[in-house]
């Protein structure tokens, strides 16, 4: 979400200001930042620190920091770091232009909470399109898992009008766009309002979006399992667009973790709607995040987290050590585990999933598959795409072909990545 967030700062200020290719040419230094768990937030500060010397040759210079670490820290960075201009909570940065023309008084924070303003102002032209682009369509959080900074960093659940995401979609596919990721904290819980003042559920706008005839492909993340409802279930046996992919975060494989985490289901819960999907798209890649180290995880806990794996079988994953969060109400709770503890769990469980990765990559040997391309690759001459099971693919060709969609024929599978040559 902070790319799509990144690109919505740089349409506001674009008629004003472009990109630069190093921090010394910059008059504007905007970071933007993430708070999930304590290593992200610490990077801010060391990063900060490198910039903050520009200002000696560089009167002009403003520094501004932006997104979630922003808004959980507030006036307490100034106070680390006088050389800050602005702090810029993440559903205020449309007022991002007024603190460039210095229009606002001296005034440093902003961390209000109004999601409808914000929207408004960013509108849906947008000025830059990739063949696969993200649009946000809901944000914020009110599940309140007792580990996660989220529903206080991006605030309660606010799903965006289904026409403005529409059109925003218009605007990206006649600009070349041919893929979608609809994002939100929790996108599945959706409730959007339409033209006729009625809600619409994720399932429903997907259904909308489809319409397009220019958009090839459509995926939506990050769910959560409690929201995931039959419509969108069956949506996924029945779109003709819908990629084959769902990020489905379980955290736990322990019903008792599960419950402290404040998850509000079962793994048995969990497992019941795998395998409904499962039923409807029997190839679908299937995603996940874990948390390893959660406060009072047993070694008899850490053991089913694997056994579900063992049952599920991720094509996808994200795991984390635990990270404490002030604010949170996990935050409170003493960890009975030492850090090399929860190293050697992550490290089990992340070998584990490795082999699961690079087992359904390897099921796409000698296959031919479909690839959106969105970048140079490591090597001269070698590109970079996706696939619709949101495999990274990469193939050697002469021409620059960034931003259509080629067809591969996979050679080598690899845990993070498809080999292929073009057809
Ligand atoms: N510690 C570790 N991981 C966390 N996540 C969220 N909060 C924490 C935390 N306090 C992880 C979860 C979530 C992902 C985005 O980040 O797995 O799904
Ligand atoms: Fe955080 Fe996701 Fe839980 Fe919301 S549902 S509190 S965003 S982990």
């Amino acid at each position: 979400m902070n790319v799509y967030d990144s690109d919505r700062m740089l349409d506001l200020v674009n008629k004003k200001y472009f990109l630069v290719s190093s921090p010394d040419k910059a008059d504007a230094i905007l970071l933007n930042t993430c708070h999930i768990r304590e290593k992200a937030a610490e990077k801010v500060y060391s990063e900060i620190g490198k910039y903050a010397y520009l200002k000696d040759n560089n009167k002009k210079l403003k520094i501004i920091v932006a997104g979630c670490v922003a808004q959980a820290e507030g006036k307490a960075m100034l106070q680390r770091q006088p050389v800050i201009d602005a702090i810029v909570g993440p559903q205020m940065y449309q007022i991002l232009p007024d603190i460039l023309l210095d229009k606002l008084n001296n005034k440093k924070i902003f961390l209000d909470f109004d999601e409808e303003k914000k929207f408004k102002k960013l509108g849906y032209d947008r000025k830059k399109a990739l063949i696969s682009s993200f649009i946000t369509i809901q944000e914020g959080c009110d599940k309140f898992c007792s580990f996660c900074v989220v529903p206080f960093t991006r605030g309660s659940e606010f799903s965006r009008n289904l026409d403005d995401i529409v059109q925003e979609a218009i605007s990206l596919t006649d600009k070349g766009c041919k893929e979608i990721i609809l994002l939100g904290q929790n996108v599945n819980a959706y409730h959007g309002t339409t033209k006729r003042n009625s809600q619409a559920s994720l399932a429903q706008l997907i259904l909308e979006l489809e319409k397009i005839k220019k958009l090839d492909r459509v995926s939506y993340t990050t769910s959560h399992p409690k929201d995931m409802t039959q419509d969108l279930i069956e949506l996924h046996g029945n779109s003709k667009k819908l990629n084959p992919y769902l990020h489905l975060p379980v955290q736990s494989g322990s019903d008792l973790i599960l419950k402290n985490m404040n998850r509000r289901y079962t793994t048995k819960e969990y497992l019941d709607i795998i395998e409904k999907i499962r039923k409807k798209v029997p190839n679908i890649a299937l995603s996940s995040d874990f948390i390893v180290g959660f406060p009072g995880e047993t070694i008899k806990d850490f053991k089913d987290t694997l056994k579900l794996v063992k049952e599920v079988k991720f094509a996808q994953s994200y795991s984390f050590k635990y990270s404490k969060r002030i604010g949170t109400k996990a935050y409170n709770i003493n960890c009975n585990l030492s850090e090399e503890e929860k190293d050697d769990r992550l490290q089990e469980l992340q070998s584990l999933l490795n082999d699961q990765k690079k087992c359904f990559n390897k099921s796409f040997l000698e296959k031919e598959v479909e690839v959106f391309l969105k970048g140079k690759g490591k090597k001269e001459n070698q590109y970079r795409g996706t696939t619709k099971w949101m495999q990274t693919a990469i193939f050697e060709c002469n021409k620059n072909k960034v931003g259509e969609k080629v067809k591969l024929r996979i050679n080598k599978a690899f845990e993070n990545c498809l080999m292929g040559e073009l057809l």
